[in-house]
């Protein structure tokens, strides 16, 4: 999952690619580089952070393209950051995906004496180019480049002697930014938010040439085709950290308005789908990671509020499950970017097969968005930091009010949510702030860390603890509380820390139990609940609001992950080996 973005207008190239690789890195952060045309063509390339970059003085230009990398082939190195150039350096690249193809096309651009200083696969584009150049234009070459690519591509390429650029998607997301005299290709939206919010979403197999305007083609054909521009309704400011030092807490302390912006859908929208999920047969959710702990706890709430049986399926794993699917199932693909390569593979699967998808997704405009029969949106805005807080939270309101919805209780689902976002203000507040950094003070040397809870709260645990390790880099497990007895419990030893879920609900005495046992053995017992109890060593108040204590026991360990990291100096916002949107299986 890398960023790229490219830029044709009035402005400062160098200034407009380095704000928007810095808006990017979110997406890979382990080299960056970028490729300007002034009085001749000036690449700039290193391994680290473009955050760290002030400013580079490359002269005069108006046009560019830059890169910021999560590598998949080849080292992290100069000569592997991108732009790729062609022998002749006339023609520079960025691409983001796998170019599965890569190792044939490199051995037949060699036999015709191209020479490669690089191991990625990304290169063999610039050369395929240059090579198609000994016989047709630039953009007629770029298209049958990426025509003769196989895997998953967005690219941007330009020429030293052409002052325009030409960009090309496949299963790698890219978008064309339209502002007054300048355009914009980029990976996200955010990397242009602050110059221009009209955007052109390209699909796959298109190919778009920005000059003195838009042209898009069909890859294929090289026909011309016409697509809309859509304003979206992000701000700059939404995508900026504002106070805050990172974004992570800055998305923390965005719940209570983002839990009620995903509750300002109309209620014929919730009751359609409601209706939609009530008349299938048979009815999966899909995600990964975080979303896959907000698909899984919307099962426990869908049992009990709806007495519904929802499928879960970890998108990777649904291909092995394709052979269930029917016309009357309905697919429920849940992910914040809608990028997710696992998840849009499942949905390509599913639409084989003639299933109804409906998602959930957060970025108007990605692939998902576009490729569902319906996108219910969670309008949780830009999430910049790479671990998902706000949309998780968000997933969860928008999947409880939908169990409430085909129970024929929405009013009573919308009532408790919107209590539940008054209660998160609380949760995030400074004061309860300041007791969970007295938490990671006491945790932060720690090897392992516990999570257990029950019901709605196992797939808490679960989120939790990928939460804390991915942050802090501390490893930790979340389990089922009836599980850890069953092997596990062989690690606990004096001061091993757990954290246990105990909402005041059917699970509490069984929970409560299963601290007690972790507790004999030498455990520290760390409470979330709305009642304290003599079995915890450390109490974290929480309100008592049943089936939402999902969404209410993950604030504040959203909140210690984001003390640990920083209390252990690591990057709250781009931890290592990890990327915002991943766009790779
Ligand atoms: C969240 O903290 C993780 N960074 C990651 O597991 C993420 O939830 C997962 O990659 C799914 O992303 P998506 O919601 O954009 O599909």
């Amino acid at each position: 999952m890398c960023g790229i973005i490219g830029y044709k207008g009035l402005r400062n190239a160098s200034d407009v690619v380095i704000n928007g690789l810095k808006r990017l890195e979110y997406r890979g952060y382990d080299s960056w580089g970028m490729a300007l045309i002034g009085s001749d063509m000036n690449v700039v390339k290193n391994v680290g952070k473009i955050g760290e970059v002030d400013e580079i003085n490359v002269g005069e230009a108006h046009i560019g393209i830059g890169h910021t990398r999560w590598s998949t082939h080849g080292k992290v190195n100069k000569l592997n950051a991108h732009p790729h150039l062609s022998c002749d350096k006339k023609i520079a690249i960025v691409h983001n995906g796998i170019i599965e193809n890569y190792q044939e096309m490199r051995r037949y651009l060699i036999s015709k004496d191209h020479v490669f200083v690089s191991d990625t696969d990304s290169e063999v584009i610039a050369h395929l180019i240059e090579e198609h150049m000994k016989t047709v234009d630039f953009v007629e070459a770029v298209r049958r480049a990426v025509n003769e690519l196989k895997g998953s591509y967005a690219i941007v390429a330009m020429h030293k002697d052409m002052k325009y650029l030409v960009g090309a998607k496949k299963d790698s997301p890219l978008v064309i930014g339209v502002g007054e005299n300048e355009l914009f290709f980029a990976s996200d939206v955010p990397a242009f938010l602050e110059y221009t919010r009209d955007v052109v979403f390209m699909d796959d197999g298109e190919l778009a040439v920005l000059n003195s305007g838009v042209e898009i083609f069909d890859i294929e054909t090289g026909k011309k085709k016409k697509k809309d521009i859509t304003h979206v309704d992000w701000s700059a400011e939404q995508a900026s950290k504002g106070e805050f030092e990172h974004f992570m807490m800055k998305e923390i302390s965005e719940q209570n308005r983002t839990i009620k912006q995903a509750l300002s859908h109309s209620r014929d929208t919730i009751e359609d789908i409601a209706n939609r999920i009530n008349n299938a047969f048979g009815i999966f959710f899909v995600a990964c990671g975080s979303s896959y702990h907000a698909a899984l706890t919307a099962s426990y709430i869908f049992s009990k509020i709806a007495k519904k049986h929802i499928n879960v399926v970890v998108a990777s794993e649904f291909p092995y499950y394709k052979d269930f699917l029917t016309d009357r199932t309905l697919m429920m693909p849940i992910s914040q970017s809608g990028e997710t390569a696992d998840v849009l593979q499942a949905v390509k699967t599913a639409k084989e097969k003639g299933t109804h998808v409906v998602s959930i997704v957060n970025v108007v405009g990605s692939s998902l968005y576009r490729q569902s029969d319906y996108a219910l949106t969670m309008n949780a805005g830009p999430e910049i930091c790479v671990l998902s807080t706000k949309t998780y939270t968000s997933q969860l309101t928008l999947l409880t009010l939908l169990a409430y919805a085909c129970a024929g209780k929405i009013d009573e689902g919308k009532l408790l949510l919107e209590r539940v976002a008054k209660e998160v203000e609380e949760l995030t507040s400074p004061e309860t702030r300041i007791r969970l950094v007295e938490l990671a003070s006491k945790l932060k040397d720690k090897k392992n860390i516990f999570v257990i809870g029950r019901g709605v709260n196992y797939p808490t645990a679960l989120e939790a603890a990928l939460k804390i390790k991915e942050v802090s880099y501390i490893h930790a497990e979340g389990f089922p509380g009836g599980e850890l007895k069953h092997g596990t419990i062989a690690l606990i030893s004096e001061g091993t820390p757990c954290i246990v879920l105990a909402p005041n609900d059917e699970t509490r005495e069984e929970i409560i139990s299963n601290a007690m046992e972790i507790k004999s053995r030498g455990g520290y017992i760390i409470g979330i609940s709305p009642e304290n109890n003599e079995v915890f060593d450390f109490h974290i108040k929480v309100p008592d609001e049943g089936i939402a204590s999902s969404i209410l026991n993950i604030i504040p360990i959203q909140i210690l992950a984001y003390y640990l990291a920083v209390l252990r100096g690591c990057d709250p916002d781009k931890p290592r080996n990890l990327a915002k949107s991943v766009t790779v299986k």
